[in-house]
């Protein structure tokens, strides 16, 4: 018999807001450790919206994967089209499944050899100024490196030609002061439409001014005909064909894409590289046998996606970097309609918030879960559904493979020249913004190999 959505496990809160507060204060945490603490489902309610917090796999499946119509993106992600306008990450429905089905092709492995060019130029770039920093005696900034080494790899791959250096600083802040805004939009009680002149609003127009200004520029930018201009991401988004009419994109809806590119691509990436840096440099055992593997990789020769197919145990770090610091820690599905789950009776209207978080940290999945150890993935090197960084289902990451490749080429470079070593000891505070990133800088000193 099917039982009613009171009596799923839950956390009451206060009265009047529900679990508002600790939500607030940990929105990676809390779900996470109230859905396993109650064996992967519970329920909780802010103000007067009721919520699940769901970490059991099982579940997470039949949300993500077999019912994806059913539970379908909700308010936050709309809140984001103030930002980024109608692109991939905002929308749903019928008019994301054709965008995403044009899209696809560009982002296929075979596709991304140009992601691996880039991400080796621009390492080799930041080694330069890392082994003058060395040579000086002082410990790089592994946080703010690992930004600008995302946003440039970002912003070559899509328009090819080099944006100046304060631009690409000033569009890595912009992008980060956008996206949390958005965040502080979707967690407010009060949130007026965009036309509204509140300072939140303003601001975001002045952050997607700027934004917009440079996309537009190099849309319109003369094309030289070169083959590194032929074969960027622009390009690519822009030779676009719809298959039915043979119509290019509107030009609104290519701006659309370029923005949510940016904005979904770029902390992401850039939390990723900054805590496999960190765990590398906290785990010389790790470090030494992933250092061992790149050396079988040839140095007289630029590096191509098939080199990084061969690097099985960088995969096994990634993985257990990404498992323990997801960049998405939530995500949140909106029932359409009455449904049951678990046994349990779901009213229309129920937000699912999917814990990647408590996913990926159930003591119920894995043994010592809060270990680093990425040997763990030795047997099972997919993780199975218990490993989900990149999302599952019809909105699986389109950008996965472009930011694995980034990530593997950028610690190919690194690790060959240098043995990281932290530059103190302190645990390193998590900030769960819309990605959940190290709080702090992760001062980072070098040791020459
Ligand atoms: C380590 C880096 C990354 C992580 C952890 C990550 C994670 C995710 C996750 C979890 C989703 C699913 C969101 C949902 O289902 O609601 C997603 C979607 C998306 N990601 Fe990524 N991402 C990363 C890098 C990238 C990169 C480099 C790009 C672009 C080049 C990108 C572009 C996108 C887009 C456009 C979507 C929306 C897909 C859709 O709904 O069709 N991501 N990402």
């Amino acid at each position: 018999m099917t039982k009613s959505f009171a009596e799923i496990p839950h956390d009451p809160g206060p009265w009047l807001t529900g679990s508002l507060a600790r939500f607030r204060a940990a929105p990676h945490r809390y779900p996470a450790d109230l859905a396993n603490r109650h064996g992967g489902l519970a329920r909780f309610r802010i103000l007067h919206r009721n919520l699940l917090a769901v970490s059991d796999p099982r579940l997470i499946d039949e949300i993500l994967c077999r019912r994806p119509d059913l539970y379908v993106r909700g308010r936050q992600y709309r809140n984001m089209q103030q930002a980024i306008g109608r692109g991939l990450l905002s929308t749903m429905g019928p008019g994301w499944k054709e965008r995403r089905t044009l899209l696809n092709p560009l982002f296929r492995a075979d596709r991304l050899r140009r992601v691996v060019q880039t991400s080796e130029a621009a390492t080799g770039e930041l080694l330069e100024r890392w082994e003058a920093k060395r040579r000086a005696g002082e410990p790089v900034p592994g946080v703010a490196d690992a930004r600008w080494l995302s946003i440039t790899v970002m912003a070559r791959t899509l328009f090819t030609r080099d944006l100046a250096e304060p631009e690409i600083l000033r569009l890595s802040d912009l992008i980060q002061q956008g996206t949390a805004l958005i965040r502080q939009k979707n967690m407010s009680l009060w949130n007026p439409p965009a036309w509204v002149p509140t300072a939140r609003n303003r601001q975001l127009a002045g952050i997607r001014g700027f934004v917009d200004h440079l996309l537009v520029r190099e849309l319109e930018r003369p094309r030289t005909g070169s083959t590194a201009d032929e074969d960027n991401l622009l390009a690519g988004i822009v030779a676009l064909r719809d298959p039915q009419s043979g119509a290019p994109l509107p030009r609104e809806a290519v701006l659309d894409e370029l923005r949510t590119l940016f904005t979904a691509g770029f902390e992401t990436t850039s939390a990723a590289l900054a805590w496999t840096l960190w765990r590398l440099a906290r785990h010389p055992d790790v470090a030494a046998r992933w250092q061992a593997e790149i050396d079988q990789l040839p140095t007289d020769q630029p590096l191509t996606p098939d080199h990084l197919k061969r690097l099985p145990y960088t995969d096994q770090v990634i993985h257990e970097t990404l498992r323990l610091h997801p960049p998405v820690y939530n995500m949140a599905r909106v029932a359409q309609a009455d449904d049951e789950l678990a046994g349990y009776q779901v009213p229309r209207g129920t937000i699912a918030m999917i814990s990647i978080y408590g996913l990926h940290r159930s003591p119920a999945l894995w043994s010592d879960p809060l270990e680093f150890r990425p040997g763990r993935f030795a047997e099972n090197p997919s993780g199975g559904n218990r490993l989900i960084p990149f999302g599952a289902g019809p909105h699986l990451c389109i950008g996965m493979a472009f930011a694995l490749f980034e990530l593997k080429t950028a610690l190919t470079c690194l690790g060959r020249r240098f043995r990281l070593v932290l530059a103190d000891d302190r645990e390193i505070p998590e900030r769960a913004e819309i990605s959940l990133s190290p709080a702090c800088e992760i001062p980072l000193l070098l040791e020459p190999r």
